[in-house]
């Protein structure tokens, strides 16, 4: 069977242990993906539906967030994070299941996220979506958890179109992409060090924020004077489509040292000037090279992802500008910014409709917690299990 998907003539199909080449294409008319993810701190679980070659819509998703957890050590403890998955995926399954009003027996792929990320908490969403697939004989599909932010809009209200330039923020990557298609990405520009993420939450400790910082900066912002403080756009006029936010980091880490004390009391206006100081100074790098990148390469579509994609100064910068230079902007639902499970199983069915994976009736797994995107061009067709 062909279908079209976004005008691209696609051949969707499943693929079974022996099949891998001679199995022919089977109907993608109405399945339902289960999509686990597990790579950080958040245990998400979605179940989404495929029907025919429109986009996938969601069914149910169910997140549970180990934050608050996590905030007595001031960050991720790895294996905190692997046993609270273990705790939290089974009951989060049954809760989605029971909200889309399906039977595990409804379920036709389990997909998990593959990489990047924790090892250990990686390797529960793998284990149990091999193990949940092996019980059910249902084929699984490992999927890139960068991928799934990359297509969460597709899970809007405002769904966007290919080509269209990316920019990925999220607590571990910042990255600007060259989207063409599921699967076509190239790599425009990256972080040489910090993450945007990384860049907020780091800030937001020195200013006495609990993990992670970059939600409650945010929010502290809002209250500040954005030039209060001057503090360094790193590599603005490098001329490419680079990041670095390691000097900024620096760069708060002194002023708050000449500031002293008030700027990490509550309350202190010097801290909420420092606050929006920061936050301007890596919104703006942001902004000016997503603009960058959509002016060279000549795309009048930009899709923003990931969690820092939540801020809602970035969102307003780039709104202005996007309008200003007749760009459209889609992002993720707010809900769907963050780490979840939706964007795993919707990545999953985008890459299936598209075809270009499969998913296997083969249950050994191994995980990727180093993983650059586009590296997955280079992936088997299977469904990204080792054995
Ligand atoms: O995508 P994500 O949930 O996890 C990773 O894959 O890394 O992103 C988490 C990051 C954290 O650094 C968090 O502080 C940041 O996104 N973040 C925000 C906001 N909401 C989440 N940063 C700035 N403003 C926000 N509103
Ligand atoms: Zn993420």
């Amino acid at each position: 069977m062909v279908l079209g998907f976004n005008r691209v003539i696609v051949w969707p199909w499943i693929m079974t242990k022996g099949q891998a080449s001679t199995h022919g294409p089977l109907k993608l008319a109405a399945m339902r993906i289960l999509g686990i993810e597990s790579s950080c701190d958040e245990t998400g679980v979605a179940l989404v539906q495929t029907t025919g070659a429109a986009l996938p819509s969601l069914l149910a998703h169910a997140l549970f967030s180990q934050i608050e957890m996590h905030q007595a050590y001031g960050g991720v403890v790895p294996e905190l994070a692997s046993r609270d998955h273990i705790r939290r995926v089974l009951p989060l399954t049954r809760q989605v299941l029971a909200e889309a009003g399906a039977a595990l027996a409804d379920i036709d792929v389990v997909a998990y996220t593959r990489g990047p990320g924790l090892a250990g908490a990686l390797l529960v969403g793998a284990g149990v979506a091999c193990g949940l697939a092996a019980a059910l004989g249902k084929p699984v599909l490992g999927v890139h958890h960068l991928e799934g932010h990359l297509l969460s809009p597709f899970l809007s209200a405002d769904p966007p179109e290919f080509p269209f330039i990316a920019l990925l923020v999220s607590g571990g990557h910042t990255q600007l992409m060259r989207v063409d298609g599921v699967g076509r990405y190239e790599l425009l520009g990256e972080t040489i060090d910090d993450a945007a993420g990384e860049a907020f939450d780091k800030s937001a400790k020195l200013m006495g924020l609990p993990y992670p910082g970059g939600p409650g900066l945010a929010r502290l912002a809002e209250q500040g004077q954005p030039t209060a403080y001057k503090l360094p756009r790193p590599l603005l006029h490098s001329g490419d489509l680079d990041f670095s936010f390691a000097g900024l980091k620096t760069a708060v880490l002194t002023q708050s040292q000449k500031i002293g004390p008030a700027a990490h009391t509550e309350g202190a206006p010097e801290r909420a000037d420092l606050a929006a100081s920061t936050q301007a100074a890596i919104v703006e790098v942001l902004l000016k090279k997503s603009m960058r990148a959509l002016k060279d390469s000549g795309l009048q579509r930009l899709v923003v992802a990931g969690g820092v994609g939540a801020n809602r100064e970035l969102r307003a910068q780039l709104n202005a500008a996007c309008a200003k230079a007749q760009v459209r902007v889609h992002y993720p639902e707010l809900h769907l910014c963050t780490d979840n499970g939706a964007m795993i199983a919707m990545a999953a069915a985008m890459r299936l409709q598209a075809g270009v994976q499969q998913a296997c009736a083969r249950y050994s797994f191994d995980v990727k917690p180093r993983w650059p995107l586009h590296e997955l061009g280079d992936q088997p067709m299977t469904a990204g299990a080792a054995g």
